[in-house]
């Protein structure tokens, strides 16, 4: 039986609460499965406001060189309001391990979810690449005369040939993998000419190599309207950093809310990062209000990454299961804790 080395970083806020949920789903699976040997690591704000550091000199070293997955809670808390620990420990995994494809599928599980008039929930099956290195996250800018009325601040927007190239081809290749015939591009290029040029020119060279996908392309203000009127028109999307940010939290809208949206930060070949879309939520932690079943789904997209596509199977059954018999917390039609709906999820995989 395979072992699995995973590094698990529950963060702060509800990332605490839905991780504990998440892994005793992992737990759950029967034992012939694989063996999963979790080494948890403390890095959150309540680490930084103790120690005065984020994660340690050499932490990403560790992790690319000894684990296969890396999976975390949530970061953000009121305490560190510039949010420095956050950015060094996610967008540090993102950067640092170079997790250049953000993969955020928007699966509508329960029709009660569903949030649109006139469209079948059925009809909210799509996945959102977004560029997980670059763009206005870059963190490319500055400031001067900062604190006076002539203060000039700058964040530019980068993108390279090689990093829109890598995740447009990535979005082909998982559309062609899974049968799917149709790949869309969003972006801004109507006003933003020079970054809009490079991913125009980019993604139709590549969807050149790809003739049995028909390339799409939607102004991104335009996509976010057509997610709302007629999402069943998305097979693949892939766009920005920036706007894969935005259009995913409406993408967790149309699931049932940002308890239910799940990810993964993936460098394929290399290990990669999974947590949910959803933050800290600080008003929810530690008072079973949490929804686990992101986190838990997120799980179920870290294990199906590692090779057990019939497990992380299973735990989306009994998600979808929960969801049927309302066995779930209140953001989603249940009564449930956090805790209690994690119970529910694992009790259903013993099951079965
Ligand atoms: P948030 O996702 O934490 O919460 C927004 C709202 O969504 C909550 O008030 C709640 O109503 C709902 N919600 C979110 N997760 C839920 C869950 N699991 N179950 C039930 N309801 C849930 O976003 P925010 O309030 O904008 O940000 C809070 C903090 O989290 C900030 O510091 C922010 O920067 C950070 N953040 C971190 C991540 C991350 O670590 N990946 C992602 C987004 C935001
Ligand atoms: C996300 C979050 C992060 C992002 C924040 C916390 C920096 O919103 O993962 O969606 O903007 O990428
Ligand atoms: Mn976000």
């Amino acid at each position: 039986m395979k072992t699995f080395r995973l590094a698990i970083v529950p963060g702060d806020g509800i990332g605490v609460d839905v991780t504990r949920e998440a892994v005793k789903v992992l737990d759950a699976l029967p034992p012939g499965t694989a063996r999963f040997e979790k080494v948890f690591f403390p890095w959150s704000a309540d680490h930084y406001l103790a120690t005065g550091e984020s994660l340690p000199k050499g932490a990403f070293d560790d992790l690319s060189a000894h684990y296969d997955a890396i999976f975390m809670g949530a970061f953000g808390d009121p305490r560190v309001p510039d949010m420095a620990h956050a950015r060094d420990i996610l967008l540090g995994a993102r950067f640092v391990l170079d997790l250049y494809v953000n993969y955020r599928p928007v699966r509508c599980l329960a029709e009660r979810l569903n949030p649109l008039k006139n469209v079948p929930a059925s009809a909210i099956d799509f996945v959102i690449f977004r560029e997980n290195t670059e763009g206005s996250y870059a963190g490319s800018g500055g400031n001067f005369k900062k604190g006076t009325p002539d203060e000039v601040a700058l964040q530019e927007d980068i993108s390279t040939r090689k990093g829109v190239e890598r995740i447009v081809r990535h979005a082909f290749e998982h559309a062609k993998a899974r049968g799917k015939t149709k790949v869309c591009m969003s972006d801004k290029s109507n006003a933003m000419r020079f970054v809009g040029d490079l991913w125009q020119r980019t993604f139709h060279e590549v969807a050149a190599e790809f003739p049995g996908i028909t390339p799409s392309h939607l102004y991104v203000d335009a996509f976010v309207m057509q997610m709302v009127k007629d999402p069943g028109q998305f097979e693949v999307v892939v766009t920005n950093n920036m706007f894969g940010d935005i259009t995913t939290d409406l993408g967790a809208a149309l699931q049932g809310g940002l308890g239910m949206a799940a990810s993964g930060n993936i460098h394929p070949g290399r290990v990669s990062m999974f947590e949910p879309v959803h933050g800290s939520a600080p008003k929810y932690a530690g008072t079973g209000r949490a929804n686990p079943f992101g986190a838990i789904l997120t799980a179920a997209l870290m294990i199906e990454h590692l090779g057990l596509a019939e497990p992380a199977r299973a735990v989306e059954s009994a998600v979808v299961g929960c969801l049927e018999a309302r066995e779930c917390t209140a953001d989603v039609g249940g009564t449930l804790t956090t805790e209690q709906a994690g119970d529910a999820v694992a009790n259903r995989i013993a099951r079965t």
